[in-house]
C-alpha cells in the first residue's frame, strides 16, 4: 500500500477528488488515502489556509494528490499552491497535452509535454510599492543557475526516458537579458550532454503563435514559471481545455499531483465538473509510484468512455452527463 495525502481543496475539488479516488479504488490501486485540508475552506473553518498537519503529512508521506485551491484575487492570503511548491521545492511542473479521442477540437495529433520551472521567476511573490501613494508597483523575478539546471535537466531526462525526440526551450532573452538570458544559456550547455535529442529555442511570443499554427511540431518544452503558466493553459486549449489536462509537481523529496484548472466556482456543487484532468494527474502519480499497469488500464477505460459513451461525459467536452455518470461509466469498464 502507498500512503497518499489527499487534499480535496475548494470548489469543484470536493466533487472531482471523490470521482478520482472512486476510480482508482475501483481499479484496485494500492493506495491508502490520508485526507488533509488546505485552501480557502480550511481558512474559513480552521483559521489557516495551510494547516501544519497538512504540511507534516506531506513531509511524512511525500506524495500528494491535490484538488484546486481558491486564492483570493488582489488582497488576502498568498497562493497556497505556490507556497506548497516552494516549501517542498517541487521545481518541475510537468503538464502533458495530448489529443484525446472524440473530443471536438480543430487540432489533431497534439502530443507535447511542458516542463515549467515551478519555484522562481516572477512567482516568488516579491512585490513592493515605490513611494507612498500606490501609483508605482514593482515585482522581482529570480532565475538561478541551480534551479534552471534542475528543470532543464529534468526535461532532457524525461525526453530520454520516454523516447522523445526534441526539447524546445522558451524564453524572452531579447528583452529579459539577464533572467531568461541565463535560462537560455544554461539550456544550451545542458543540451550538449544530450546529442541524441534535438534542441531548439524560441522566443515566447513566437512560441504562442507557433503552438496555434502548428502544435504538432512540439515534443518536450521547457520554460520559466510565468511563460509556463500561460503556455500550458494554451496547450490544454489545444486538446479539449482545462477539464482534461493533468499535471505533476515533482521535486527531489516529494511530489504533488494536481489538475491545471482552478476551483471553478461558477460550476461548483452542480455536478458539472469534469474529473478527467485530476484523473490524468492521478495517472501521472501512479506512474511516479511505478504502478504503470493500473495507470494504463484506467487510461484505456477513459478513452473507451470518450469514444463509445460520449453521452455519459461532462458537458465541457461535449457530453450530456455529469461528474457522477462519467465516473460510473469509467468504473463500469474497470469492473467488467
Ligand atoms: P478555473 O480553472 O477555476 O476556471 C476557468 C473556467 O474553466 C471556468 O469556466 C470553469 O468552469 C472551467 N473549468 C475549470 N475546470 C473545470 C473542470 N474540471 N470541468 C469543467 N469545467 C472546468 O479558473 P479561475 O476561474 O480563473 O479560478 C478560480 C479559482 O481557482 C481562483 O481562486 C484561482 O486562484 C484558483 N486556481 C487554483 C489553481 C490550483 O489550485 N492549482 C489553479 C488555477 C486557479
Ligand atoms: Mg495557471
Amino acid at each position: 500500500m502507498y500512503n497518499v495525502v489527499l487534499i480535496p481543496g475548494d470548489g469543484i475539488g470536493i466533487e472531482i477528488t471523490k470521482a478520482v479516488t472512486t476510480i482508482l479504488d475501483t481499479a484496485g490501486a494500492k493506495i491508502n488515502w490520508i485526507e488533509c485540508r488546505a485552501g480557502s475552506g480550511a481558512n474559513d473553518d480552521l483559521g489557516t489556509p495551510l494547516p501544519d498537519e497538512t504540511v507534516e503529512a506531506i513531509k511524512k508521506h511525500r506524495v500528494a494528490l491535490k484538488g484546486p485551491l481558491t486564492t483570493p484575487v488582489g488582497a488576502g492570503f498568498r497562493s497556497i499552491n505556490v507556497a506548497l511548491r516552494q516549501q517542498f521545492n517541487l521545481y518541475s511542473n510537468i503538464r502533458p497535452a495530448r489529443s484525446l479521442p472524440n473530443i471536438d477540437s480543430p487540432f489533431r495529433g497534439v502530443d507535447m509535454v511542458m516542463f515549467r520551472e515551478n519555484t522562481q521567476g516572477l512567482y516568488i511573490g516579491k512585490e513592493h510599492w515605490v513611494g507612498e501613494d500606490e501609483k508605482h508597483a514593482e515585482s522581482i523575478a529570480v532565475v538561478t543557475r541551480e534551479a534552471s539546471e534542475k528543470i532543464i535537466t529534468a526535461a532532457f531526462e524525461y525526453a530520454i526516458k520516454y523516447g522523445r525526440k526534441k526539447v524546445t526551450l522558451v524564453h524572452k532573452a531579447n528583452i529579459l537579458k539577464l533572467t531568461t538570458g541565463l535560462f537560455l544559456k544554461i539550456g544550451g550547455e545542458i543540451a550538449k550532454n544530450y546529442p541524441e535529442i534535438e534542441f531548439q529555442d524560441l522566443i515566447v511570443d513566437n512560441m504562442a503563435m507557433q503552438m496555434v499554427l502548428n502544435p504538432q511540431q512540439f515534443d518536450v518544452i521547457v520554460t520559466t514559471n510565468l511563460f509556463g503558466d500561460i503556455l500550458s493553459d494554451l496547450a490544454s486549449g489545444l486538446v479539449g481545455g482545462l477539464g482534461v489536462t493533468g499535471a505533476a509537481n515533482i521535486g527531489d523529496d516529494a511530489a504533488m499531483f494536481e489538475a491545471v484548472h482552478g476551483s471553478a466556482p461558477d460550476i461548483a456543487g452542480k455536478g458539472l465538473a469534469n474529473p478527467t484532468a485530476l484523473l490524468f494527474s492521478a495517472l501521472m502519480m501512479l506512474e511516479y509510484l511505478e504502478e504503470f499497469k493500473t495507470a494504463e488500464r484506467i487510461r484505456a477505460a477513459v478513452y473507451t468512455v470518450l469514444q463509445d459513451h460520449k453521452d455519459k461525459c461532462t458537458r465541457d467536452i461535449g457530453g450530456d452527463g455529469t461528474t457522477d455518470s462519467y465516473t460510473e461509466a469509467i468504473c463500469k469498464i474497470l469492473r467488467d
